[in-house]
């Protein structure tokens, strides 16, 4: 891979300069990594959502499922698995969570609850991230040793195609909040859109248009979690 590289920078560098090469490529990975903390900053977790996207449903589909595709897994299991829903089908989302909630939540705190509800289902979107547990038992099967471990890098993996995916919808100018209604909406998830049975609903990402800028983020200090040694 890496030889492959060098040798299509080497036929670029005969048709220019070599050094030339060089040069613009670390320009571009300086930019790129410039750009990248950029976009990280850029991403936060917006709670005011609307249904007035800056882009086309199509094109924010489109982004989701790159942004999945991309993001790596152990063994290259490519075990998450992803439900869009736009429109009616995001509305149908919330209102699921809400009889679900309704159940649970006393019945005189249920009007904040519901009014919470409301403020969710008013974004545009819903990305449902699942992982796949039948590709985790043929990792466990195929892997013994590594038995232990695949759920754990099935967690992993779903959390980074979830930052993936914010990131990406952050780019577009899309704003998201992450949600975890799961268990309790689960069985009723699989029910109205068919989900597979090996699919595990790990979190819900709502999306849509930025209607109020995120609320101020702490840090605590670097001492806490950095350690540096060289
Ligand atoms: C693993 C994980 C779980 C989270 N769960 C929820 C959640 O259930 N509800 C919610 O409103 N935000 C949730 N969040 C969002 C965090 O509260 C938020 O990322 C954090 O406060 C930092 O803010 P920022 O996203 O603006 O950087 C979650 C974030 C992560 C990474």
């Amino acid at each position: 891979m890496f030889s492959k590289l060098l040798s299509s920078i080497f036929k670029r560098g005969n048709e220019n300069s070599t050094e030339m090469h060089f040069d613009t490529t670390q320009q571009q990975e300086n930019t790129m990594s410039n750009h990248f903390l950029d976009l990280a900053k850029q991403r936060r977790t917006i709670y005011a959502l609307g249904k007035d996207m800056p882009v086309a449903d199509e094109e924010a589909i489109d982004t989701i499922k790159e942004a999945v595709k991309q993001a790596p897994s152990a063994f290259n299991s490519q075990s998450s698995r992803i439900v869009i829903l736009l429109g009616k089908e995001h509305n149908r989302f919330w209102e699921i969570t809400r009889e679900q909630l309704r159940k649970i939540v006393p019945a005189d705190h249920f009007a904040g609850t519901s009014a919470k509800v409301d403020g969710f289902a008013a974004a545009a979107g819903s990305v449902l991230f699942f992982e796949d547990q039948d590709v985790v038992k043929t990792l466990q099967e195929q892997f013994a040793s590594y038995a232990d471990n695949f759920p754990v890098w099935s967690e992993h993996s779903t959390g980074i195609a979830q930052y993936a995916v914010w990131l990406a919808l952050a780019e577009k100018g899309i704003g998201a909040n992450l949600q975890h209604y799961n268990p309790l909406i689960d069985s009723d998830v699989k029910t109205a859109w068919q989900i597979p049975e090996s699919w595990k609903l790990r979190a819900h990402m709502n999306f849509g248009s930025i209607e109020a800028p995120a609320g101020e983020k702490t840090y605590i200090d670097d001492d806490q979690r950095f350690i540096i040694a060289k």
